[in-house]
């Protein structure tokens, strides 16, 4: 039997848990995702312990154990109990027979023995247990020969994959974030059973799916899992704008690059740059406006013009559709993907300074995310190419900063303000006064007067008089 090596925390830890399970005389098991990331050497936030019995009362008791005594927060519904302990978080549970399906709106089910909790868990690697008894104290539990799938890297499911998958079909979209997060394979058989169940994730919430979801986008490599999701049919019941831009169309022998597998690629060349989740969901949807604005132009070709702002467009849509958040993140989202093409056309033409000072302006604090967007969207194959296109951006970068330096106009307020122009001409808050205040922002955005106060208050006694608005 394999015995798995502890840390010295984890033997204290574990003994007390076995002292306290020996009292009550319920075996315990430390169970799941910590067992699986332990044999991977990979970081854990929290351990399940499973108890042949009641959970809560094991909980109690670990509790009592400790000094000071932590707080235990129970279910009694779901006959759950967690402990947080400053270093890791303690999750009790008794063990069941019925599916594992945490928040489950359906509490009713039965205890059972350890091998029933662990042929009701979604893949072979989650489902060893480490012993927490006297007599075999640290030894490894493994009915499925889950170490030996974790070193064929192989995600597979205890029972037949319909089974578990139907039980609950979340494991669907599980199973393809271990496959990412961990570079696993999933087995065939249960990628089949996947595709033959893709429809049951409608029954699934739209927070839980974005969840994993998240996750994908998280890993080092998220197009293992975009392109998975995609092939077994589980993305176009969620997020069917990101499938529309799979495939390639011909008119007059003239084709057009696979959208889908070109920004699967701009996510995994953005990945290594960022981790701000939303950068990331920026790559993913930056063309999504491609499938509705697709035009093929004779003796031109193929089109998507606007696609930018189309894009944007369709993010909140996208947003709301899987329950991401509303606020903040989605703005930033719709902000980056529309101004994804204006360093872009600024390579193609010879950048005037009021173009780069419009660009930071509209872009502020999030120019530099921008960049690397615009970055990420090379995908060509021609080697050449892509150093020019790189050292074209590197180009825009070192006048977005010379001027930047010179004007400082990320994050900036024009120097007059509404409330001064409204007590300078006796005005009340009105069209007239967007109209001038407009007028200043323009004009120093053209660079037609100096990024200055005085100059700014002359120009608006200008605009004033040309307006007939007489001082106050
Ligand atoms: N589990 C399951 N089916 C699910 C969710 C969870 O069988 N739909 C089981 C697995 O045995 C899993 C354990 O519950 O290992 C704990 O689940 P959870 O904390 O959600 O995931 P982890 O496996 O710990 O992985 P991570 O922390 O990366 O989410």
């Amino acid at each position: 039997m394999t015995q798995i090596v502890l840390t010295a925390f984890e033997e204290t830890l574990f003994r007390k848990i076995a002292s306290a399970a020996e009292k009550l005389e319920v075996p315990a098991y430390a169970i799941g995702g910590f067992v699986r990331d332990k044999i991977l050497s990979r970081k854990t936030k929290d351990i399940d312990i499973v108890c042949v019995g009641d959970g809560i009362a094991l909980a109690h008791e670990v509790a009592s154990l400790f000094k000071p005594k932590p707080k235990v927060n129970f279910f009694k519904n779901y006959g759950t109990a967690q402990i947080k302990l400053p270093e890791i978080e303690l999750e009790f549970v008794g063990a069941r027979k019925e599916s594992y399906e945490r928040g489950s709106r359906n509490p009713n089910v039965e205890t059972g023995t350890l091998e029933d909790d662990q042929n009701r868990r979604d893949f072979t690697i989650n489902a060893m247990a480490i012993s927490l008894n006297q007599q075999d104290f640290g030894a490894l539990l493994d009915p499925f020969d889950g170490l030996l799938d974790i070193k064929d890297k192989i995600i597979r499911t205890p029972l037949a994959p319909a089974q578990t998958f139907s039980d609950d079909p979340l494991r669907m979209m599980r199973a393809i974030r271990f496959a990412t997060q961990l570079q696993f394979h999933i087995e065939v058989s249960c990628f089949e059973s996947i595709k033959a169940q893709a429809d049951r994730i409608n029954i699934i919430s739209k927070e839980r799916i974005a969840d994993e979801l998240n996750k994908i986008m998280m890993a080092p490599k998220p197009s293992v899992g975009l392109d998975l999701l995609f092939r077994s049919g589980l993305l176009a019941k969620f997020l069917p704008q990101l499938t529309a831009l799979a495939g390639t169309e011909y008119v007059d022998n003239k084709g057009h690059k696979d959208n889908f597998y070109h920004t699967i690629q701009v996510v995994d060349n953005i990945a290594p740059h960022t981790n701000n989740l939303w950068l990331r969901w920026a790559a993913l949807l930056h063309d999504i406006g491609k499938a509705p604005t697709k035009k093929f132009e004779p003796g031109h070709g193929w089109t998507f013009h606007g696609h930018e702002v189309i894009s944007g467009r369709l993010v909140p849509k996208v947003f709301a559709q899987l329950k991401l958040p509303l606020h903040d993140p989605m703005q930033y989202v719709k902000k980056i993907i529309e101004l994804h093409h204006r360093p872009v056309s600024l390579t193609k033409e010879n950048i005037t300074d009021s173009a780069i000072r419009r660009l930071l302006f509209d872009a502020g604090d999030d120019i530099d995310d921008l960049m690397t967007l615009c970055e990420a969207d090379i995908t060509s194959k021609n080697k050449e190419k892509v150093v020019r296109y790189l050292e074209n951006f590197e180009m825009v970068r070192e006048r977005l900063k010379e001027v930047e330096e010179k004007d400082r106009i990320r994050n900036w307020q024009p120097p007059i303000s509404g409330e001064e122009i409204m007590e300078t001409f006796g005005l009340s808050p009105s069209r007239e006064v967007g109209n001038i205040k407009t007028a200043i922002r323009e004009a120093i955005l053209d660079g037609i007067i100096p990024n200055e106060y005085e100059a700014a208050r002359n120009y608006m006694i200008e605009v004033a008089e040309k307006l007939s608005i007489r001082r106050f």
